[in-house]
């Protein structure tokens, strides 16, 4: 998820990438970089750090050139370092390219290419693409006027995977951008135009843009804009005009991160299953860092128990982890909040496999659980959506979620890209080739069209002082996950059982004051949940159900009911967790709560 930009026009570019990269720092801040060119000449600055740090010692704004790219990364190949920082430049210092995304088949290019006599700088994806550019510009006929376009068309046919990039070469007035499953906009202006990942990067100098679609190359000169298919067929243009303003962008639109993060779910699933380890076979190493990994699919089976450690979220999507783990892979897993696990000298041996799950990588109970695992001989793999942070670097092996950086406190996304990583292991553990089926991103994005009648149940139920939540088998850590998101961001009290454990004593609690989330999909729990429904509906508790569309059984018993589409009975944690969120995040912002910043929480918890 980095930022990139481009600028071309009669204005300084390096003050106005300066500003662009900025915007987009949300997408990533593990490094930064601008390319311009001057004088015929290609001028590149790139530095470790926040784009205010690396600014402060390289002055972006001072770099001469009306014509320039941009980049602010979040790591994906390679660790944040100067070597890997974009934008990259091939071998002759011609060309300079900025790329979002993921080249798939970036090692088999890279190979390809070093026999061709290519040395590489970096350890990025990201590299080989500028390399093949300048080859393919360059092995044009002599004879013919050497064109950028059809080096990079050519180029387009060799990548897999999902990019954003824009390319520019020293001797050239022009950039060339592409999409494919990355974002990119152009926006128009008076003898200039700019790209970038989002509008909220160029929405400051023009109103006026173009979407790119996948599988488009723009051509942006100063004067014209151009698109292509990746055929070279000429595309008509479809501009647009932009309503919101710049507080807004940076928000894309949306009132807050959360609910921006929230409607992200779909992308944050697509992006998980084109990871590498999405389609590992039995031997390939299961880890995704930057080291090289023993730990593969096939002597990961050699482990006949499994811990998870994680805190809050991560926590509960490590409960969901046990459920799949077992029911999919068959080895037992426990669940253990990382702080309870860290004080109570658990029993591990070298045969045990530990499994820390955090958004920062940074929580300082999961961090010292494993400093526990590793003492006590166990192995160690991270779940961990920030790349290089403390635990992602203590594991021994890693797996890194795909859900972009994450700004709002209350964690969604995260929590969905740690779910599809649990489900990804869970199958390569059980050395099934069998993944997540592609029409789940499609349920999921039908489930999020549900928001405006979420939004009309919170209005329903905000003044109510107390919710129960109940779920069984995989929905009772959703009920948890469901009832932190409301206490968080809300400051309602809620609290969270195992639809069974309702006659043990919470039942006492129901009355017609405190609302029961019950999330009762059909499933093999699903006549079971309804017999603990009726027993609240006995006792005049109102229940709001979260069910399976066509329901009518629910509907009937309920108050209110939130139908999400029919899904394989595995996958219905991936559908069920938005609406939680939704009804959470409605529920706040009427109460006029600050939802992205809720009081006395921080992001990253390094504290115990
Ligand atoms: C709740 C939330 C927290 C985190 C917890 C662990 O919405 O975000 O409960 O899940 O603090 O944080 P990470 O995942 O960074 O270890």
């Amino acid at each position: 998820m980095c930022g990139i930009a481009g600028y071309i026009g009669e204005q300084p570019a390096g003050a106005l990438l300066l500003n662009a990269i900025r915007q987009l720092e949300y997408r990533g801040y593990d490094s930064v970089g601008i390319a311009t060119i001057h004088g015929g000449t290609l001028h590149v600055r790139k530095g470790v750090g926040k784009v205010s740090d690396v600014n402060a010692a390289l002055r972006f704004a001072e770099m001469a050139g009306t014509l320039g790219i941009s980049h602010t990364r979040w790591s994906t190949h390679g660790k944040p370092c100067q070597e890997n920082a974009h934008p990259f430049v091939d071998e002759r210092q011609e060309f300079a390219l900025v790329h979002n995304g993921i080249i798939e088949n970036y090692l088999e290019l890279k190979e390809k290419l070093r026999k061709e006599g290519v040395s590489f700088s970096s350890e990025t994806d990201s590299e080989v693409i500028v390399h093949l550019i300048a080859r393919n510009y360059r092995h044009q006929h002599e004879s013919e006027r050497r064109s950028i376009k059809e080096a990079v068309l050519k180029t387009l046919q060799e990548l897999q995977g999902a990019y954003a990039f824009c390319v520019l070469h020293q001797a050239s007035q022009e950039i060339i951008a592409v999409r494919n499953g990355s974002p990119l906009v152009i926006g128009l202006g008076e003898r200039e135009n700019f790209l970038a990942s989002d509008v909220s990067a160029l929405i400051q100098h023009t109103k006026r843009v173009i979407y790119v679609n996948d599988f488009e190359l723009a051509r942006v000169t100063k004067d014209a804009v151009e698109l292509f298919s990746f055929h070279g067929e000429k595309h008509p243009l479809h501009v647009k005009d932009i309503k919101w303003d710049l507080e807004q962008a940076q928000k894309q639109g949306y009132k807050h991160f959360m609910l921006k993060e929230i409607f992200e779910q779909p992308e944050v699933i697509a992006e998980s299953l084109r990871t590498p380890h999405s389609a590992f076979a039995p031997f390939v190493p299961l880890s995704f860092a930057s080291e090289p990994s023993t730990f593969t699919t096939q002597s990961a089976r050699r482990y006949k128990h499994i811990t998870i450690v994680a805190c809050g979220t991560a926590s509960y999507a490590g409960l969901l982890g046990k459920y799949l783990l077992e029911r999919i892979s068959g080895i037992p897993a426990v669940n253990e909040i990382a702080s309870e696990f860290r004080y109570r000298d658990p029993l591990l041996e070298n045969n045990s496999l530990v499994i820390a799950i955090s958004q920062s990588g940074e929580t300082a109970d999961t961090l010292a659980a494993i400093r526990l695992a590793k003492e006590k001989g166990a192995r160690t793999l991270g779940i961990i959506n920030v790349v290089d942070s403390t635990i992602a670097r203590e594991v021994a092996d890693v797996l890194y979620t795909r859900a972009g950086p994450e700004i709002g406190v209350a964690s969604t996304k995260a929590f969905t890209a740690q779910l599809v990583t649990l489900y990804q292991l869970a199958f390569a553990l059980a050395g099934k080739k069998s993944d997540l089926p592609f029409d789940i991103i499609e349920n999921v994005k039908k489930t999020l069209a549900l928001n405006e009648h979420i939004k009309q149940l919170a209005q329903k139920y905000y003044h109510s002082q107390n919710f129960l939540y109940i779920g069984r088998n995989t929905n009772f850590p959703l009920a948890l996950e469901g009832a932190l998101k409301l206490k968080e961001i809300s400051y309602i009290h809620a609290e969270a059982y195992p639809a069974g454990e309702l006659k043990h004593g919470p039942i006492a609690l129901v009355s017609e004051e405190m609302p029961t989330i019950a999330i009762c999909p059909q499933d093999a729990v699903y006549q079971k949940t309804l017999s603990n429904i009726e027993e609240i509906k006995a006792r005049n508790g109102k229940v709001i159900a979260i069910g399976t569309e066509g329901d009518t059984t629910l509907q009937k018993l309920c108050d209110d009911v939130i139908f999400v589409p029919k899904v394989d009975e595995i996958f219905y944690p991936l559908v069920l967790a938005i609406p939680l969120q939704l009804f959470a995040y409605h529920i706040a912002d009427i109460k006029e709560c600050d939802v992205d910043q809720p009081r006395n929480l921080a992001k990253s918890v390094t504290v115990e």
